[in-house]
């Protein structure tokens, strides 16, 4: 951990962590999942150890990092629009060097090279420790490029800098990877095989954030669910490990379990979850502590047992229900959001009804939805025709985005005149008399600012709402402030 690293700087509750002495200024951003934001902060971390502080200001960097995106077409199409804005201020600055991060530089190898005259550097998900010999080539004026996967590489031993935080709330990653291989995702082959992050390091850092006044953090990993600590190493050889490895393994249960008791004032969420992997032990966790967070993220593609099979997800949608059945009974006010995919290849109306009915079962209160789109190199891609034209994929996307809509009215009215406890988080996009923040069921509550400031805990009785947002009024500081 760095001791001479400046917080001060806490303009609009904006806290930039900048170490004194460096002279070379980093612009970094980031693109696509939480995931991305948690290894940009690793990123911004390494390199403050070679000279770089981080600078806002795109026009000042000598270097420019964009952690990319490759889950659909769209995604990539924004970061090479992204790439054209850099080429603009190169000519103003033309010492810049631009390097691309992340799943599309993962994907596209030295290929990137060849398509973006503007990059000079291509490093993948698991390559960031090589960053300083790989800018130290691109000041020789070479281009540079890593992007070997590894087996091991969790970055554990890595603090990461907050960037752009609110001092409140922060991501601890704690899988990398995914070894699930659904046939429509691109992640397993740009983020490698599954593995996870010694607990050890993940408590020092949830301890090292509540020491800071953070008060919740969110543990991720693209299937958190599977997480398992046997003393490092690969998911999938487990298998292989001692005896003595196997018993002393931990779960995620037990990771939740010691990250509730280590810092037992602060909000625990995690994602992502997924249903073939969440196990009862979980939910019986999050029963047992008050302050993990009553939500769970639990994407489920399709509705259609057919379309679900094709997708390899290991569930069916009984399954999903029974799952979803298990987590009422032991959480009665828990809520659940999804992700969706529309237009799947050989997708029916009968298997989109069944995405209809399955929304209408569990009734989320919110989701995240998509259109199909096909990502070179993914089982699909190899395998099926994309056959599903474009405007009945949007028809079926905007048929359960409207249902979505009436589902997260239904919920979000649910909590009218109840008080619910809110973390303020920042001031509210629409008034600057506000605060805004989430309640446990991570509903973005707003209410009038009196006295109360960011990384309080307030009680709000809400009297109004849309479907995505409570409005209310504080009543006092919640017990747990
Ligand atoms: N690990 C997570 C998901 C990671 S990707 C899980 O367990 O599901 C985030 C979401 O993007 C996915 O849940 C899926 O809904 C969507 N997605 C992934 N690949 C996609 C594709 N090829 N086309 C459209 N949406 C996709
Ligand atoms: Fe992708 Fe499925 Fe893993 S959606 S990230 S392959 S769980």
């Amino acid at each position: 951990m760095e001791k001479n690293i400046d917080e001060s700087k806490q303009g609009d509750h904006l806290v930039l962590e900048q170490k004194d002495g460096n002279s070379r200024k980093l612009f970094i951003e980031s693109y696509g999942c939480a995931m991305n934001f948690s290894d940009s902060e690793i990123v911004a971390s390494i390199l403050s150890n070679e000279g770089f502080n981080t600078t806002q200001n795109l026009e000042d960097a000598d270097l420019v990092l964009v952690n990319t995106c490759s889950i659909r077409d769209k995604a990539e199409q924004t970061i090479r629009k992204r790439l054209q804005k850099y080429n603009a201020v190169k000519r103003i600055n033309p010492g810049m060097k631009v390097g691309v991060l992340g799943c599309m530089a993962e994907r596209l190898k030295n290929k990137f090279l060849e398509e973006e005259k503007i990059v000079d550097l291509v490093v993948g998900p698991d390559a960031y420790k090589d960053l300083p010999n790989l800018i130290a080539e691109v000041e020789d004026g070479r281009n540079a490029v890593n992007v070997i996967l590894s087996k091991d590489e969790t970055y554990g031993d890595i603090a990461p800098v907050r960037l752009n935080s609110n001092g409140v709330t922060a991501f601890v990653s704690i899988t990398r990877g995914c070894d699930n291989m659904c046939t429509f995702c691109v992640v397993p082959f740009t983020r490698g095989r599954e593995r996870s992050r010694d607990p050890q390091s993940i408590i020092e850092e949830v301890n090292d954030l509540g020491s800071r006044g953070f008060k919740e953090i969110t543990l991720l990993g693209q299937n958190v669910d599977s997480y398992l600590w046997y003393g490092g190493g690969l998911k999938k050889d487990f298998e292989k490990a001692s005896d003595l490895q196997k018993a002393t393994a931990v779960s995620f249960s037990k990771l939740l379990d010691l990250c509730a008791e280590a810092q037992p004032k602060m909000r625990i969420r995690f994602s992502t979850s997924n249903p073939q992997d969440m196990s009862m032990d979980v939910i019986k966790t999050m029963a047992k502590h008050n302050n993990i967070c009553n939500y769970i993220h639990l994407p489920v593609q399709s509705g259609s047992n057919r379309i679900l099979k094709a997708m390899n997800r290991q569930h069916t949608r009984e399954e999903y229900f029974e799952m979803i059945d298990n987590i009422k009974r032991i959480l009665p006010d828990c809520t659940v959001s999804h992700d969706l995919i529309t237009g799947f290849p050989t997708e029916t109306e009968e298997d989109h009804k069944d995405t209809l009915s399955l929304m209408e079962y569990v009734k989320y209160s919110f989701g995240y939805m998509f259109t199909y789109s096909e990502r070179p190199g993914t089982m699909a891609e190899r395998k099926l025709e994309d056959d599903i034209p474009e405007a009945i994929k949007k028809r079926r996307l905007q048929e359960i985005v409207d249902l979505q809509q009436v589902h997260s009215l239904y919920r979000t009215k649910k909590f009218i005149g109840k008080v619910v406890e809110v973390l303020v988080e920042k001031e509210s996009k629409k008034s600057s008399e506000h605060w805004s923040g989430r309640n446990e069921h991570n509903s973005v509550v707003v209410f009038p600012k009196e006295q109360y400031k960011v990384g309080d805990f307030v009680n709000v009785i809400t009297s109004e709402c849309t479907s995505a947002t409570l409005i209310g009024e504080a009543i006092g500081y919640s017990e747990n402030n």
